[in-house]
């Protein structure tokens, strides 16, 4: 057998780990972003990253980045930044926007080509939804961060209010108060229950520093009247008031790998 047969990876053949969205070739910023006028959704995640990212970090990865959409909001806090995501397509564009201010490295979450310790901050926003097996993403993100680290997680919350009367007036069939996750067939993506993946993070040692509700306005009608600014303000109060209910359907956690001596 020679040296490069005996050290070849072992190809991951768990199917749980199917890539469920692929963006190589899709342009998300246009079509998602900018065609899909989600002003108050970038401003909403922009208002909750500022409060919950350390101000200064030595190594941070922005996990699932994309085209590197939040960049500007972890550039100033950090030395060294990187952004990793499956999709070439994104990575590409987010060199082109930040070139040498930025690192990029492809791959896939379940397998992250990073060392033990690397980071002292990683953020993963708008990705939960494509994963199924989080258990093993949340052990990856824990894996890389050096103890005293910190990552800062939204997840795709299934337990909020629309969700529920879609369910009471059985338009859906998705129980938004069953402990696990839900796939949304139409869409392709999962969505979690709060607790399930707090109980996750907590068995991998993780330790919630804050938690916080995101985007508690997302609705076309609500855009429309009250417009992003005003929006925004009400979004600023809205984050810390609603987030012991878990609200929004976006949940953000700040969370801790504890220092080795705690
Ligand atoms: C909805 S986008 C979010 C991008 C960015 N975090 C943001 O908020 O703008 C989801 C990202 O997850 C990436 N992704 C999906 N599956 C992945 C996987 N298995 N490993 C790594 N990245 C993946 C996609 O390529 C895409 O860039």
């Amino acid at each position: 057998m020679t040296q490069e047969k005996k050290t070849e990876k072992k190809k991951d053949t768990n199917p749980d780990h199917e890539i469920l969205a692929d963006y190589n070739g899709y342009d998300y910023k246009k079509i998602f972003w900018e065609d899909g006028k989600r002003d108050y959704e970038d401003l909403a995640d922009r208002i909750a990253i500022r409060r919950l990212l350390p101000e200064s970090m030595d190594d941070f990865v922005d996990i699932a980045g994309g085209y590197g959409r939040l960049a500007d909001e972890y550039l100033g806090r950090a030395k060294n930044a990187t952004i990793f995501d499956y999709s070439k397509t994104e990575l590409a564009d987010a060199k082109k926007t930040y070139g040498d201010r930025i690192k990029t490295k492809q791959g896939d979450i379940y397998d992250l080509p990073f060392k033990n310790a690397s980071f002292d901050g990683l953020m993963m926003i708008r990705a939960t939804h494509h994963f199924k097996d989080m258990r093993k993403v949340i052990e990856e993100l824990y894996r890389i961060l050096k103890p005293g680290g910190v990552a800062v997680i939204e997840i795709a919350n299934k337990k909020t209010l629309p969700k529920m009367f879609r369910y009471w007036f059985k338009k859906s069939d998705i129980n938004p108060f069953e402990k696990s996750q839900s796939w949304l067939k139409d869409l392709s993506m999962y969505n979690y229950h709060p607790k399930y993946l707090e109980e996750m993070f907590k068995e991998q040692g993780f330790k919630t520093l804050k938690v916080l509700s995101v985007s508690n306005f997302r609705s076309g009608k609500l855009k429309k009247v009250f417009g992003t600014k005003v929006l925004g303000k009400m979004e600023k109060v809205a984050q810390p008031v609603l987030a012991p209910i878990r609200f929004a359907p976006s949940i953000y956690y700040k969370l801790e790998k504890p220092a080795e001596n705690e």
